[in-house]
């Protein structure tokens, strides 16, 4: 598709009397991809509004995830959020969003101006968001009556929740669903994926070979797709990257490889959780993607971020660490040198750390909502120190990155257990979004004028 296209144009030599501007020269560093970076030129089609390539690619794409239409995203699943946001919330703007969301779902309902309510999370015993309460969403599906709920699965650590039975709770409650699944664009590969919502958005990128942020809006319900696509204009760029869209075209033309590669990485998995480690834990369960390596430093002497100091010593880079655990993700076009590396430098680190019981142990706490998002955004704040700060309104998001999960949004509480939280980051080297030692806080009239 895309990439013939241009393999074909491209020995046309025409000249390019036209955007980009570096004009593929050859005074360029090759290392880069001019050569392939190309604009809506004749026979290149347009992304926001595709009439030739990219309507067969959307059509390759809804057939994979087995859905009724696809929006191509070269923003990421953060337009795709955002965009799906707008388009359900037009009329009504009461929503409900699992805690846990990414910051990009926060963002929506900011600028939507959103009355939000949250959906509570579970948590497993080294703080890992592994499920939501069920008897906290039907309880909120039945009395409220919400635009839509966004839940996110599989999580960043890779839990993937039951999205049928929560579909099923959505549409006796009359509530769209909308599933961020920017985790899970590879579980077509596999018996976890089930199409059961009415948008879900999920990024290439992340566990697909695709160049960052390929990504892609998956839509079941039809009868929102023209609005849907309208918001996907305002969210995406009118120039999307060329570069990205082949890279997407790349996996739709070669899944028989992805398939191929997706047994490899199942066999080299199999031989990693089987890996005997005596302090470290290789965390799995039944709702649990394996690809996703959860290790837990939890009653050890280190802390996940020492284990990803440890870890890049013997030339490995994790996707992220917390207070007890670290995470690295494994895809299709990871090797078998890869794993034998990893595997090797586990042993080695089991075999040097201890065994040592902490008392800490983190949890998502939802603090008390005092303003909505949009209101308290609104409204003038200040940075104060962190030590000071017990009993204020937050004045904007704090959260760890990655994942960028807000422990706090603004309007909301803070009290000392989110302090806790937060000093508990700080102190195993975390990194807060804080303005050095200080956060923002709403400004308090009552106090100024004393
Ligand atoms: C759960 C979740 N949703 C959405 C996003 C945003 O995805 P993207 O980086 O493709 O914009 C992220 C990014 O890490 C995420 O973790």
């Amino acid at each position: 598709m895309l990439n013939k296209l241009i393999d074909d144009y491209l020995k046309e030599n025409y000249y390019p009397f036209h955007m980009p501007g570096h004009k593929r020269s050859r005074l360029l560093d090759s290392k880069l991809g001019y050569k392939r970076d190309f604009t809506e030129i004749g026979g290149l089609d347009n992304l926001n509004d595709p009439k030739e390539v990219f309507i067969e690619m959307k059509r390759k794409i809804a057939d994979i995830y087995k859905v009724k239409d696809a929006i191509i995203s070269t923003n990421g699943s953060t337009s795709g959020i955002l965009a799906s946001i707008r388009t359900l919330t037009k009329n009504n703007k009461n929503i409900l969003i699992q805690r846990s969301s990414h910051k990009a779902v926060y963002h929506a309902c900011l600028i939507n101006k959103l009355e939000v309510d949250y959906l509570d999370i579970v948590s497993n015993d080294i703080g890992a968001i592994t499920d939501i309460s069920y008897l906290d969403l039907e309880r909120k599906l039945n009395s409220n009556n919400y635009s839509a709920l966004v839940i996110t699965s599989p999580s960043y650590e890779g839990y993937i929740l039951n999205i049928e039975r929560i579909y099923d709770l959505c549409r006796a409650n009359n509530t769209k669903l909308i599933l961020d699944m920017a985790h899970g664009s590879h579980l077509f590969l596999t018996d976890e994926y089930k199409n059961s919502f009415d948008i879900a958005i999920t990024s290439f990128h992340k566990n697909l070979p695709a160049l960052t942020p390929a990504a892609a809006v998956l839509v079941n319900d039809e009868s929102i797709i023209n609005d849907l696509r309208f918001s996907m204009t305002i969210f995406q760029t009118s120039s999307p990257s060329y570069l990205v869209l082949q890279s997407i075209d790349y996996i739709l033309e070669n899944l028989d490889e992805v398939e191929i590669l997706n047994e490899k990485l199942s066999r080299n998995l199999d031989d990693l959780y089987g890996l005997n480690l005596k302090n470290l834990k290789l965390v799995n369960s039944k709702n649990k993607d394996r690809s996703k390596i959860l290790i837990s430093t939890k009653d050890t002497n280190i802390n996940g971020k020492v284990l990803g100091k440890l870890l890049k010593k013997e030339k490995i880079e994790i996707e992220m660490a917390y207070p007890s655990y670290a995470l690295l993700i494994a895809s299709t076009y990871d090797t078998d040198e890869g794993f034998k590396l990893l595997k090797k430098a586990l042993l080695k680190i089991d075999k040097n750390i201890k065994q040592e019981i902490k008392s800490y142990k983190f949890s998502y706490i939802r603090p008390k909502k005092i303003f909505e998002i949009y209101q308290a955004m609104d409204k003038e704040s200040k940075f104060i120190d962190i030590s000071k700060a017990a009993g204020k309104i937050a004045g904007g998001f704090t959260h760890a990155y990655p994942p960028g999960i807000p422990i706090l949004a603004p309007g909301e509480l803070i009290d000392e257990n989110i302090l806790e939280n937060i000093n508990n980051f700080l102190e195993n080297d975390i990194n807060v979004n804080l303005n050095g030692n200080s956060i923002s806080v709403l400004i308090d009239k009552r106090e100024e004028n004393c």
